[in-house]
Order: structure tokens, then C-alpha cells, then sequence
């Protein structure tokens, strides 16, 4: 980032932080102190209580989140002293331990230093594999081809099943990347069943308790945190729509169809409509019996509402993705549907970035 937009940034989120934290008497020492370090090391050094809330603040200004009413409850831990690939590794199955809570998800966010060029390969710290056979066709999650591909470039075994947990890849600076099994007893996976249709066992789902996105870029006042994995609890609709649900994921409606006796043959049978409620309602079931904490999509859209109400009294207007926020299914029953939103972007904010594998 060049210098000046680096000044404008960070004046900028430092306001912001010191107004909305009622420290506004220490801001013009800081800003001075801050403009200082740039002018003199083109960079400067968040303190831990602006790191710390600048996380939530981007978490606030996610657009395509709905969980954001609860921007404000997030552990975070501070790990920009680590530069040890063991040390690294620790502090990543130490978040999933400690955000997993024994299947009280916490939202949690770590946070690694913006210095040490430290990458992490995986899209999210768990995930499933997806293989490719010689005839074309795909076990596993679709989705993660590419990085399995890549798991298996550096050594790791590829095990051939539908829902085989990825090691952890890490890359420091221009070091090689390397790779470690997640312990499994840090692992949480709920086996999906239906309460009323038994036969879903049969299906032999299951799916991982706690979503935690490491392929997004942390900005806070001009800095780039490139790895800062964060996570939130699932809404059921993610993984019973989306990640079960869709063609180019587990594609499962077909099966689940079948289960059910529905004429598929036919659209007008709506089957792929049924199936996908029974679907999510499975989901949802089995996270609750798993005893792990999930959000069925209308409490979701409730929540959101609510966040869009909280900001508006502390004199924030909120932006949205409107496609993002609005539930896969069921839409219209959501308030969400019915709500208009602005996609602005703001800052501070997580960022998509390019996978590591492409980037040259
Ligand atoms: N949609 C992603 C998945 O199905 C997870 C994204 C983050 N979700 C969350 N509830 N924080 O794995």
C-alpha cells in the first residue's frame, strides 16, 4: 500500500476506534505517534486493544454476513509474536479446540503476525477433501479439489473418502509449505440423521461443527493481516443447502429424492423443493442432537433485523449484500427478503484474497 493511502487509512480507523471507544482524549498523541512510524518505517504497530476491536469492526462491516448482531462477542487471539512453524500449527489447533468449546461454537478470530509472511493454504481450517477419478467423476467435496491436489503434491495420502478432514498447510515467507494432520480428538463431526425419516441415515452424511474461514484478508487501518482464520457457528441452510444441496457440491437432492419416493421425473412434483426441506430440517436436527450450537435461517433473519435496528440507534447505517443475506431457502418467509440494503463497502473489513497455489 503507498504511503499516503496508508496515512488516509489508518487516521481513519484510529478516529473511529478512539470515538466509538471513548478515549477520544488520547487519540492526538496516537494519530502522532502513528503518522510518525509511517513517515519513518512506512508501517506501523496496531495496539493490542485497536487490533482487537478492529477485528470486530470488520466483522460489523461483512456485507454478506447475517450473524453480525453479535459483532461485538469475539474471542481474539493475539498471536502476531509467533513465527515458528510449530508454534503456528499450535495456535491454529488451538483455535479450533477453543472456537469448537465442545460444541458451544464461540466466534473466535487469531490473528498472526502482518510482518512474517505467514499463509495459510486451507480455504477454512477444516474442510472435506475432493478427488477426482480417472473417468471424471468426483468423491468428496468438489470444492476442495484444487487445494486436495495440492495436500497431495506436498506428501499428504489421499484416503478415498467422501468425507476425509484436510491437514493444515502453512507456508512461511518463501519457505516450502508444509503440512499437518488435525488431531482428531479437536474434531467434531455430526452424523447426519432425519427424525421422522430414518431411512437419511443411509445416506451416511455427516458434516464438521465449525466453519472457520482462513482464505480471507484482515484490513485494519491500512494493515493487511493475511492470516487471521476467524470463525462463527453454522446456519443450517449452509451446509443443508448449499453444501449438500448444490450441484457442484455433494449434489445430494437426487438421493435424498429417492429416499423419499418422489417422482423426479416430474418438476412440477417439486421434489427438489421437498428434498431440500427435509434436508435442512435433518441439519439442523443433528447438529441440536450432537449438542452443537446451529441457527436455523428464520432466527438468523430475526437477529439480522435486529443488528440492522441496534446500528441504527447508535447512528450507523449498516451495509449489506442483499443475494448474500437473504437465505438459498425459503427466501420470501424471510424479513430479510423484504429489506432493502446498500452494498457499500466499508472499512475496517475482510477481504477475498488470491489462493495461494495461483498467486506466482
Ligand atoms: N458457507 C461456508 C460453509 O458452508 C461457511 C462460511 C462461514 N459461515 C459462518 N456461519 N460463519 O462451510
Amino acid at each position: 500500500m503507498c504511503e499516503t493511502n496508508l496515512l488516509e487509512k489508518a487516521e481513519m480507523y484510529l478516529k473511529l476506534c478512539y470515538r466509538e471507544l471513548d478515549k477520544e482524549h488520547l487519540y492526538e498523541n496516537r494519530w502522532n505517534e502513528v503518522k510518525n512510524s509511517i513517515k519513518d518505517n512506512g508501517t506501523y504497530h496496531l495496539l493490542d486493544f485497536e487490533l482487537n476491536y478492529g477485528t470486530k469492526v470488520a466483522w460489523r462491516n461483512s456485507n454478506k454476513c447475517i450473524g453480525r448482531l453479535f459483532w461485538r462477542a469475539m474471542d481474539v487471539f493475539d498471536e502476531r509474536n509467533l513465527n515458528s512453524e510449530d508454534s503456528i500449527f499450535e495456535a491454529l489447533f488451538r483455535h479450533i479446540e477453543s472456537s469448537t468449546n465442545g460444541g458451544n461454537i464461540k466466534s473466535t478470530i487469531t490473528v498472526f503476525s502482518p510482518e512474517t509472511e505467514i499463509i495459510i493454504w486451507n480455504p477454512q481450517l477444516l474442510s472435506f477433501a475432493g478427488y477426482q477419478n480417472s473417468d471424471g467423476t468426483i468423491i468428496g467435496d468438489p470444492k476442495q479439489l484444487e487445494f486436495t491436489n495440492e495436500c497431495i503434491k506436498l506428501g499428504w495420502k489421499p484416503k478415498m473418502g467422501k468425507f476425509d478432514i484436510l491437514p493444515l498447510v502453512i507456508q512461511i515467507g518463501n519457505e516450502a509449505p508444509t503440512w499437518r494432520e488435525i488431531p482428531q480428538k479437536i474434531i467434531k463431526i455430526i452424523p447426519i440423521e432425519h427424525p421422522e425419516i430414518k431411512s437419511f441415515q443411509d445416506l451416511q452424511l455427516q458434516w464438521y461443527s465449525t466453519p472457520i474461514i482462513s482464505n480471507m484478508i484482515l484490513e485494519i487501518g491500512g494493515i493487511e493481516f493475511k492470516a487471521a482464520p476467524f470463525n462463527g457457528w453454522y446456519m443450517g441452510t449452509e451446509i443443508g443447502a448449499r453444501d449438500f444441496g448444490d450441484e457442484k457440491r455433494y449434489n445430494i437432492l437426487p438421493e435424498v429424492a429417492k429416499i423419499m419416493g418422489l417422482n423426479f421425473r416430474d418438476k412440477n412434483s417439486l421434489w427438489k423443493d421437498r428434498a431440500i426441506v427435509e434436508l435442512n430440517y435433518a441439519v439442523l436436527y443433528s447438529f441440536k442432537k450432537s449438542g452443537v450450537k446451529i441457527v436455523d435461517h428464520h432466527t438468523a433473519s430475526k437477529q439480522f433485523m435486529q443488528f440492522i435496528k441496534k446500528e441504527k440507534k447508535e447512528g450507523r447505517e449498516i451495509t449489506a449484500d442483499w443475494s448474500w443475506i437473504v437465505p438459498p431457502i425459503s427466501g420470501s418467509t424471510t424479513e430479510v427478503f423484504h429489506t432493502e440494503m446498500n452494498n457499500d463497502v466499508k472499512s475496517p473489513n475482510y477481504f477475498y484474497r488470491i489462493e495461494p497455489w495461483e498467486a506466482t
